[in-house]
């Protein structure tokens, strides 16, 4: 802080900033910080510069001018440079290069802007720490939902409202993929085909498809909304890979969309995160949040909804949050990390995902034989579950491999509010009394 301090007073001298990482997001943020140069200078009071930067290959063309910025091969050595006021880390990765980065940048009290997700979900409050023991700001408005202004708004924009719940879409490839299958009748691999020929998907998409991204977001949505420790190990995370055009399908004629949600809340026995394709009204504003977008919904008390939508991803959009954090930094606005004091965070107790509540849709591949349905349903009685409706239409054939169209019927379940111990428990002995065959689906119903 002490050099930055020192520098920030003086207002004859530019802000000079040290980028490491000229991928999607650092390129586009120099390119940004090129022409708005003179509005990004009047809004300061002095000029913004870029003037070091390191990645790993030199020679790299990035479509932008770098002749005269100094480069380092190394980014810890680049953090370490007395030459520069503001260390931005756009490199990635959890480990490695990015937080031996941003350690060595805070420890000489350097405040750090960076977009990592995947690293702040795992050592935030560790950085936390250290950027208040060193009197160093850091800002990582890109790591939740890239151009949305959500940690701003929790962290500044809020008051004293205290949030009752977070949820939101934070994964643009799931609701790109969702959003289509449920606009053209694709099944889910054509969809991520495409996902991937548009860029919108890596070449490996688990990480995104399966919710561990929406995952780290949420993780760090529940620190600053809750002022819990951040726990990403403790989401309960399920992807979207096993939703079919039969899931799709019912789900509008029922009146809802299914979507990749992550939500929080506090709860009597804990806090309770999770990720998970949830069917919601058609009608509900998250419904109507399609294609790549993202959108965060915030519940308080004092202001009760705030729904923020808008690119949650894509070069340009991180890149202007990354700059509205250097922005804020420089005209000098402190703020702790994660909204409150590192060392008063609560620990993170997880509320076990068999005490949720809430409605369920459960979609079966019923044997073909006499009793087979009524089998199941007793076994819902006995779990106390009631059932407000059951769907069984011909064209919803199962599509699972093992499972035979001619010999079985798909079967779907729509239950009133309930536990989700009970319904797991009556699906084990649906299972055990062998009427169904392939894995039931099962996906929880939000009504907003
Ligand atoms: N892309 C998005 O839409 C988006 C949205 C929100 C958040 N983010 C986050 O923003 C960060 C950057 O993402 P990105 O998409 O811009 O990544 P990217 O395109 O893969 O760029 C990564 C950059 O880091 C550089 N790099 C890798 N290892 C390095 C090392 N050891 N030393 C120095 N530089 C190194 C690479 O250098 P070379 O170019 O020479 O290989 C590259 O320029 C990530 O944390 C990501 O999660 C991205």
């Amino acid at each position: 802080m002490k050099e930055f301090a020192a520098n920030a007073q003086d207002t004859s001298r530019p802000i000079r900033i040290g980028i490491a990482g000229l991928g999607t997001v650092g390129a586009a943020l120099i390119r940004i910080l090129e022409e708005d140069g003179a509005a990004i200078a009047k809004k300061l009071g002095r000029p913004l510069i870029v003037s070091a930067v390191s990645a790993r290959s030199r020679s790299r063309d990035r479509g932008i001018d770098i002749s005269n910025i100094d480069w380092y091969d190394d980014p810890v050595a680049l953090a370490k440079s007395e030459d520069i006021d503001l260390f931005v880390e756009l490199i990635g990765g959890e480990d490695g290069p990015a937080y031996a980065a941003i350690t060595a940048a805070l420890e000489r009290g350097c405040p750090v802007v960076t977009a990592n997700k995947a690293l702040l979900a795992r050592h935030g409050v560790a950085l936390a720490h250290m950027a208040e023991k060193h009197e160093a700001q850091l800002g990582f408005e890109a790591a939740v939902a890239g151009g949305i202004p959500v940690i701003k708004t929790l962290r500044e924009g809020l008051g004293s409202a205290a949030i009752t719940r977070v949820y939101g879409i934070m994964n643009g490839t799931c609701n790109y993929i969702l959003t289509r299958m449920g606009n053209e009748g694709i099944d889910f691999e054509s969809c991520l085909k495409d996902a991937q020929e548009l860029g919108y998907a890596e070449a490996d998409p688990t990480f995104d498809i399966e919710g561990f991204d929406t995952a780290h977001k949420l993780a760090i949505l529940t620190t600053l909304c809750f002022e819990t420790e951040i726990a990403a190990d403790q989401v309960f995370v399920e992807g979207i890979s096993r939703i079919t055009q039969a899931d799709i399908k019912v789900a509008a004629d029922l009146g809802y969309k299914i979507k990749l949600l992550g939500m929080a809340r506090q709860t009597p026995d804990g806090i309770e995160q999770r990720v998970h394709p949830t069917l919601v009204p058609a009608k509900s504003s998250i419904a109507g949040v399609d294609g790549v977008l993202n959108a965060i919904a915030l519940e308080t008390n004092h202001v009760q909804e705030l729904l923020l939508a808008g690119p949650g991803a894509g070069g340009q959009a991180t890149a202007a949050s990354v700059l509205s954090d250097i922005l804020d930094i420089a005209r000098g606005t402190r703020v702790p990390p994660l909204g409150v004091p590192s060392a008063e965070l609560a620990k993170c107790e997880r509320a076990p995902m068999r005490v949720h509540e809430g409605g369920y849709y459960i979609r079966l591949n019923a044997k073909d034989v006499p009793g087979a349905l009524a089998a199941i349903a007793t076994r819902m009685g006995e779990s106390n579950i009631s059932l407000e409706s059951v769907i069984q239409r011909p064209d919803l054939h199962a599509t699972e491999p093992g499972v035979e169209p001619e010999s079985s019927r798909t079967v779907v379940l729509i239950t009133h509010e309930t536990i989700e111990s009970a319904v797991r428990d009556a699906l084990a002995r649906i299972d055990k009394d062998g009427f169904i065959v392939g894995q039931p689906q099962l996906i929880r119903i939000e009504e907003f």
